[in-house]
């Protein structure tokens, strides 16, 4: 007879989701919709299964494993094990590679117990003890649940018992197991000015790897962010996919394995590449997060997932409404004096912005911040330009009625500075080696704790000793090369990698802590410039300097795959684009900015009566529409991927009683080439008023103010009469 279990709520632990039946046992880490299957035959735990939610997986008990062996009663090979390591016969990807104490190549693990915690109403933890069957070494694998967002979030905990060193060569944050189908995946790349860039990707037999080396904002090349399709290629609205990220600003290796069976393994965590870990007796590693989520509707519901995830766990203050900002980059670059901006302040106020940021160029007296050769690391006020220093302009700005904030570079120095010349064994450095430049900067190396204490002290400093800013953007232009520390010891030098990381994420940590009102930017060159490791302690992240609006239809659509709308600053800079050289009308410019956190970047007095006119209305129309694209779900219709010259999105307020629909022209189309579009995630019973905002001189809408019911505009949608290029619209949906 089936001796068959449940152990339900015992005090704050509560056993759940745990079914058993003679040695083996079935753990559901589940969230509302989603789960991922554990199963435990012969004390070995299994990844069986991730996907939709199943009334139950109790004929698992009772199924034999097709997997054995020759058919022998062995124990399945470690491929298939929740996490697979070298040894026990496995010769696919492996999760963990360790030379034990006696210099064993092998691991193999077994399943000790599970434990599961209610942290809250919505978060479920999951952990499972695994330990080698012969040495004294230990991993538990840890899984938070978020239940109403239906992520998961994955990672791993190794501890050395033995008497002994442990060399940890591989150490991922999570493994993943899929049986025979078509797998597709989308991973997305870039550089400087084309940032995020995104690509489809048929898998096939053999391994392929998405990696970063590049160890400090190593998203500057590719991202660590996967869509994962499968049996067809990844489409908005229908198919299984799966979101999974890696939340880390260092080195990061995915590895999707497609064996000779045809079923797919993937790997996900820290690049290994230069960085062997050994754990001394009684050490522990704890890995990233690796963040999950499984959508059988497309990626839409997949973005929507991490989008509601990461407002409420993944960033700061995400139910805070951001401020509109002016950042003066774009406009002044290093050339600006106080009487410059105190003037942009004077028309940010007035055109009704609410804060002003002060980019580079503010600071070094012996070797002034004129240019991008000099100063970086001397963080002191250059009083040349503004000589009655910065809580002087925060002041001025408060009293206009806007706030302010100022931009930070703290992990980087110039060789030409005070900084370099004091601390030379502060940078980054290989022995014997010429040290190798990027945008005129070298990185100083916070594996050591001096360089800890001076990048914090120097935002630490700032912050303190001018009250009123409210703002920081932490910028990070360069990352590492010909790797040297002359901080850790020789046989240690593999540490950096990780170090690094670490020891950033504890600074933003304590800044977060002493200032939880302060807003942080997170910047960096090129690429990718936000993973979920450093967005956790940011408000919002730079997506490109690149601001030109068709290109950055492209940077947001790839960013929003991902991260939500309250996250990505977006601003209105000058035309032509200093980048693209393009020529676009304002309100192109200023419909594109609205679809993320909107915010300005160029001199006001530059611009034209008509810009400026346009852009205070704008301004007053995006801070009614802000909740909604800020807090809304996300509906995607038409992506500037395409070759049909169109880009569509909407935000759907929570109460589907507002939505805000924004569609794009980026070619010129025939005159009678209409966009038609079709809404989604709004009530189908319900009846909109549909009103076209942020108007020029001419109307895309021609019905403005019509009521549509919710079912028309789903089903046959509007025609809009964007056919120019750069035509552009802006649709508000009340509900009736
Ligand atoms: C980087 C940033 C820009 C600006 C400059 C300042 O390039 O992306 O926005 O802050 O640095 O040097």
């Amino acid at each position: 007879m089936k001796n068959y279990s449940k152990i339900l709520m015992i005090g704050l632990f509560s056993l759940f989701c745990l079914q058993t039946f003679a040695n083996d046992t079935i753990i559901s880490v589940s969230t509302a919709n989603t789960e991922i299957v554990i199963l435990v035959k012969n004390e070995i735990a299994y990844f069986n299964a991730y996907g939709s939610k199943l009334e139950s997986n109790d004929i698992l008990l009772s199924e034999k494993m097709l997997n054995r062996r020759g058919g022998r009663k062995v124990k399945m090979i470690a491929s298939g094990e929740i996490y697979p390591s070298y040894g026990r016969g496995n010769t696919n990807e492996a999760a963990l590679v360790a030379t034990h104490s006696d210099g064993n190549l092998t691991t193999e693990l077994i399943y000790k117990s599970a434990e599961f915690l209610h942290i809250d109403n919505n978060v479920h933890q999951t952990k499972i003890y695994l330990s080698d069957n012969y040495y004294d070494f230990n991993v538990t694998m840890f899984f938070n649940a978020y239940q109403k967002e239906d992520v998961i979030e994955q990672w791993v905990e190794i501890e050395n018992k033995e008497k002994g060193d442990v060399k940890l060569e591989k150490y991922s944050s999570t493994f993943l197991n899929f049986l025979r189908d078509n797998y597709y995946i989308t991973h997305f790349y870039g550089a400087w000015s084309t940032e995020k860039r995104m690509v489809e990707e048929k898998l096939v037999r053999g391994i392929k790897t998405i990696e970063a080396k590049r160890g400090v904002r190593a998203t500057q090349m590719e991202n660590p962010e996967i869509i994962l399709s499968k049996g067809i290629p990844a489409q908005e609205y229908v198919g299984e996919c799966y979101g999974i990220a890696l939340a880390w600003s260092g080195n990061y290796k995915f590895n999707f394995d497609i064996d000779n069976t045809m079923k797919l393994r993937i790997t996900a965590g820290i690049n290994p590449y230069l960085s062997d870990y050994v754990l001394a007796e009684g050490e522990k590693i704890t890995t990233p997060k690796a963040i999950l989520t499984y959508s059988n509707a497309g990626k839409s519901l997949m973005s929507r997932n991490m989008h509601l995830w990461a407002r409420k766990y993944a960033l700061q203050d995400g139910d805070e409404i951001r401020p509109m900002l002016i950042n003066n980059w774009t406009g002044t670059y290093f050339k600006f004096d106080e009487t410059l901006i105190k003037g942009m302040i004077d028309d940010a106020a007035e055109m009704g912005l609410e804060m002003f940021v002060l980019d580079d160029g503010w600071f070094g007296s012996d070797y002034p911040r004129d240019n991008d050769k000099q100063g970086l690391g001397d963080w002191e006020l250059n009083t040349k330009k503004l000589p009655n220093g910065l809580n002087y302009l925060a002041k001025y700005a408060n009293k206009q009625g806007i706030k302010f904030g100022i931009w930070v570079e703290p992990e980087m120095v110039n060789p030409k500075s005070n900084l370099a010349n004091d601390h030379p064994d502060w940078i980054v450095q290989s022995k014997n080696r010429e040290p190798m430049l990027q945008r005129n900067q070298l990185l100083l190396d916070l594996t050591n704790p001096e360089v800890v204490d001076f990048v914090y002290g120097v935002v630490d400093d700032i912050l303190s000793e001018n009250p009123d800013i409210e703002y920081v953007k932490w910028d990070a232009n360069r990352h590492v090369e010909n790797l040297g520390s002359t901080y850790l010891s020789n046989d240690n030098q593999s540490r950096f990698f990780i170090k690094y990381v670490e020891n950033l994420f504890s600074i933003y940590e304590k800044l977060n802590k002493k200032y939880p009102n302060v807003i942080l930017q997170a910047c960096s060159s090129g690429g990718g410039r936000v993973d979920y490791g450093i967005l956790k302690y940011h408000h919002e992240f730079w997506p490109s300097d690149n601001i030109g609006p068709s290109d950055r239809l492209m940077i947001q659509w790839s960013n929003s795959q991902f991260y939500p709308a309250i996250a990505m600053a977006s601003h209105v800079g000058s035309s032509p684009n200093h980048q693209t050289k393009r020529s676009t009308p304002i309100k192109f410019r200023c419909d594109v900015a609205m679809s993320g956190r909107m915010g300005y970047e160029l001199i006001p007095s530059h611009m034209t009566e008509e810009e400026r006119e346009f852009s205070a209305k704008a301004i007053k129309t995006y801070k009614q529409i802000r909740p909604i694209v800020q807090f809304g779900d996300l509906y995607r219709f038409n992506s500037p991927f395409d070759a049909d010259g169109y880009t569509a999105l909407s935000y759907v307020s929570a109460s589907k009683d507002e939505a805000i629909g924004f569609a794009y022209s980026t070619e010129l189309h025939l005159r009678e080439i209409y966009y038609q579009m079709k809404f989604k995630g709004i009530d189908p019973d319900a009846s909109y008023k549909v009103s076209e905002i942020n108007k020029a001189q001419k109307n895309f809408f021609l019905n403005d103010g019509a009521i549509y019911s919710g079912e028309y505009l789903i089903e046959r949608g509007i025609q809009l009469k964007i056919a120019g290029c750069y035509d552009s619209v802006v649709l508000k949906l009340i509900k009736q």
